[in-house]
């Protein structure tokens, strides 16, 4: 794939694995993505995954055409990205790697070595002249771990992200961008929305005309679109007017009182209402529906004087990705000694700017009359407060 005269997609798509990065379901697999810049330097971006060296290496291949590349260029050393620089180091050995300082110890532990006499050490400004083009870095730490640099080609104006702006889902399915652009961010990157920040004022100082990430498609078009997107999630803003349901449910009554949230909230007009059952979902989608809306219930059961296991998980990856700026509300259920309320409420104790809704729900079991009441409540408190 030419991205233009001169820069070439030579990534892979994967659709092996059933779990990316251990742990994220990826229904239309992944792509791992690498570039190559043809200049009187060539310069190789980045490597792919391990089960696909043999694939990437003949792609590399095929765009060199006989000719030998002079640097390995480095972004993020995440295996997704890393694991065939040996490979390539062994195959290339003229090649120079162009790495930040942190990269190179990475290497030393993932490979034995970090190729002494053959890297060049980059940090944030540094430049790496080929000819026509010249890169020029910055640093990303924790966009998404702290090695991270990104590069900027100014001869044809594209920004080489690394991870920033990636996406689940193989090159080769069509999908929207940003329902798994969203999952992804708040899934990997979401903790480190200062550090996106920071990127994306770095990356507003450039002339930007294409997005070169190491996962997703290249983007080339409404580029204003994707940035802001990256903007309001790394900044925690709601991207959206609606409310996020998450529940768990033992027998069922929580489920109800969930639902019937639901229904209620749809019936007054509430522009969406994205329901989850924390025991079934993909978690990911739940938390991404979290960070999207602007409201959030969270419904579960007591539980061994607790709160049910899901429900604890799911807070506690939003508290760990700095969950803030939303409005909570809370559906308890406990058939002798409600304590979900108290529980969730000091789960998210230190989060930043929540406003707990005036309505709660308290079950006793199953829905009373008085329960239907208290969500009719809760739903008007949600519907109204826009
Ligand atoms: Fe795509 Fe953080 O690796």
């Amino acid at each position: 794939m030419t991205i233009t005269n001169d820069i070439f997609y030579i990534g892979v798509n994967d659709h092996k694995s059933d779990l990316f990065e251990g742990q994220y379901i990826i229904p239309n697999g992944m792509a791992y993505n690498s570039y190559v810049i043809s200049d009187e330097k060539i310069a190789v971006m980045d490597t792919v995954d391990k089960n696909f060296r043999e694939e990437w290496l003949a792609n590399l291949s095929e765009v060199l055409s006989g000719r030998k590349p002079d640097y390995l260029v480095v972004h993020h050393m995440e295996p997704d990205h890393s694991a065939n620089i040996a490979a390539f180091m062994e195959l290339y050995p003229e090649a120079v790697i162009v790495a930040s300082a942190k990269a190179f110890t990475m290497m030393k532990n993932f490979f034995g070595t970090d190729f002494e006499d053959r890297k060049m050490v980059v940090g944030e400004g540094d430049a790496l002249e080929l000819g026509k083009h010249t890169l020029t870095f910055m640093t990303a730490p924790m966009v998404h771990w702290p090695e991270v640099v990104v590069s900027y080609d100014s001869a044809d104006k594209v920004l080489f992200s690394a991870d920033a702006f990636g996406k689940f889902g193989a090159l080769d399915t069509d999908e929207d961008w940003a329902c798994e652009a969203r999952r992804y961010y708040f899934g990997i990157v979401g903790k480190y929305g200062m550090q996106a920040q920071i990127l994306l004022k770095k990356a507003a100082g450039l002339d930007i005309k294409i997005i070169c990430p190491l996962h997703g498609p290249v983007l080339k078009e409404n580029l204003e679109y994707y940035i802001g997107l990256y903007n309001t999630w790394s900044s925690y803003s709601p991207e959206s007017e609606g409310v996020a349901i998450a529940y768990t449910s033992v027998y069922g009554h929580t489920k109800e009182a969930a639902e019937l949230l639901a229904e209620k909230l749809t019936e007054k007009g509430c522009p969406k209402v994205a329901v989850s059952d924390l025991a079934r979902c993909d978690m990911a989608e739940a938390i991404e529906d979290a960070f999207r809306y602007n409201k959030l219930v969270l419904a579960t059961t007591t539980y061994n004087g607790d709160i049910f296991p899901f429900m604890k998980e799911f807070i506690n990856h939003l508290t760990e990705s700095n969950f803030q700026n939303r409005t909570v509300a809370f559906i308890e259920n406990g058939s002798w000694a409600p304590a979900a309320a108290r529980v969730m409420g000091k789960m998210l104790e230190n989060s930043k700017n929540l406003t707990f809704a005036e309505n709660s729900v308290k079950i006793m079991s199953a829905l009373s009359e008085e329960n239907r009441s208290q969500i009719e409540a809760l739903a008007a408190e949600l519907a109204g407060d826009k």
